[in-house]
């Protein structure tokens, strides 16, 4: 069973947006003594210091977080200066670390060309002097705070253009929804204008109709003995006709009577209405499109009466109908069973027609997902039928039709809420 679910994931993106961190410088020299001074040296800069014995322990620190700078001695074991600079320089994710080497080497242009082949940015000479450090170390510290800045600039600017496009999509989607909902409105005031302007004629037809069989009722006996056998013929043909008139007559009132259900327009307010007069509005107004071809079969359980919106149930409804129809090809059957209990009212609405295959399921209440050609499915009737069950306090489940075919559950609570909270 797949319960639908609407737009309202999409909009569910995460926020990846970076913090800005206190920065951090890393020293690396094999010599505690220097580690010590270089530490105590950039104290009270507003950065933290990480100390590094090795060129292998620099290089796990350097997995781990990002720096603003990095102090790097040149003469260690194992791993100088030079090669820590070329593994940091090479990766892709240490590359944009600063590297200042640190070095006792005065003046020896061959070893600072080295360094800098090596990704070296800027030299310090052993012994260094306090000032010269800390106003480096302030520079670069400075260079990074600005390139978080940009980035967390970035990230905001790429987070507030995914909200907008989020928003413009649902802004599409509901103005498409309010396109589709006002058709729907204004085929409400066509059904019920048409169901008025047939009324007053109906009802004069109706009374005259009434008014000529109780006449010729009351001559009837005076009448028949002196006829001829023709002339009796034509009398009891006019007679049959009439009543037959009646008969029609009736079909019209019953219909009128359903247009104008299918019709409210009362739809912004609660209503206690007959299940089984909406189901009956909305399948007069699909007659046409089921013909001979669909047969529709009603099971109508207790109670009959449900609390809810009318005009937007019915266009839940029809929308239903009216994909069940589309899903037939050739002759087929559309179930509708309503009927409540425990709180909740269920009106389902299943058809033996193609089905929807499993992966599609969770897509189809989305606004403008059709598979119909176009000019033949707008992709919205679900969306809508979805939205109005949500108005309901309810859920929409779709599952297969155990005869074939597509079945569509609405569930509603006996009792809606309305909105605004009262009960
Ligand atoms: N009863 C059904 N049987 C098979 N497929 C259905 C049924 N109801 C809906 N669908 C599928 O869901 C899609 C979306 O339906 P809907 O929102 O009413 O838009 P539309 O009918 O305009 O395509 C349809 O195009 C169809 O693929
Ligand atoms: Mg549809």
């Amino acid at each position: 069973m797949v319960q639908a679910q609407a737009s309202e994931h999409r909009t569910e993106r995460r926020s990846s947006r970076a913090r800005i961190v206190s920065p951090a410088v890393l020293v690396v020299d094999d010599v505690e003594a220097n580690l010590v001074s270089l530490e105590a040296l950039l104290e009270g800069m507003g950065c933290e210091v990480v100390l590094a014995r090795s060129g292998n322990a620099a290089l796990r620190e350097l997995l781990h977080r990002d720096f603003a700078v990095m102090l790097l001695d040149v003469q260690m074991p194992e791993m100088d200066g030079y090669e820590v600079a070329r593994y940091v320089s090479q990766d892709p994710a240490t590359r944009e670390v600063p590297i200042v080497f640190l070095t006792a080497m005065h003046e020896d242009p061959a070893s600072v060309l080295r360094g800098y082949t090596s990704g070296a940015v800027d030299f310090l000479f052993k012994p260094v002097n306090p000032a010269i450090v800390r106003s480096k170390v302030r520079v670069f510290l400075e260079l990074y705070r600005g390139r978080r800045q940009v980035e967390e600039s970035r990230l905001a600017l790429e987070q507030s253009h995914a909200e907008l496009a989020d928003a413009y999509q649902n802004l599409a989607a509901t103005q498409s929804q309010l396109v589709q909902s006002a058709k729907m409105a204004s085929l409400g005031e066509l059904v019920a204008g048409v169901a008025h302007e047939i009324n007053n004629p109906l009802a004069f037809v109706k009374s005259h109709l009434h008014t000529a069989r109780r006449s010729l009722g009351l001559i009837d006996g005076g009448v028949r003995p002196g006829l001829d056998p023709a002339a009796l013929q034509h009398w009891e043909r006019a007679q049959n006709r009439l009543s037959e008139m009646g008969l029609g007559i009736e079909r019209m009132t019953d219909l009128v009577v359903r247009l104008r259900t299918f019709s409210r327009l009362d739809e912004g307010e609660v209503k206690t209405v007959s299940v089984r007069e909406c189901v009956e509005s909305v399948l007069t107004i699909s007659r046409h499109r089921l013909g001979e071809r669909i047969r529709v079969t009603t099971e109508y359980g207790e109670p009959d009466l449900l609390e809810c919106y009318p005009g937007l149930l019915n266009q839940a409804l029809m929308n239903l109908v009216s994909n069940a129809i589309d899903a037939i090809e050739g002759e087929g059957v559309v179930t509708i069973r309503t009927g409540g209990g425990r709180g909740q009212y269920r009106i389902s609405v299943a058809d033996t027609g193609l089905g929807i295959p499993e992966a599609l399921r969770h897509r189809v209440c989305e606004p403008f997902f059709t598979t119909k050609p176009p000019g033949q499915g707008t992709g919205l009737g679900l969306s809508i039928t979805y939205s109005i069950v949500k108005k309901h306090q309810g859920t929409l489940d779709i599952d297969d039709n155990p005869g074939g075919g597509t079945l569509f559950t609405i569930r509603i609570p006996e009792r809606v809420e309305k909105e605004g909270g009262e009960a």
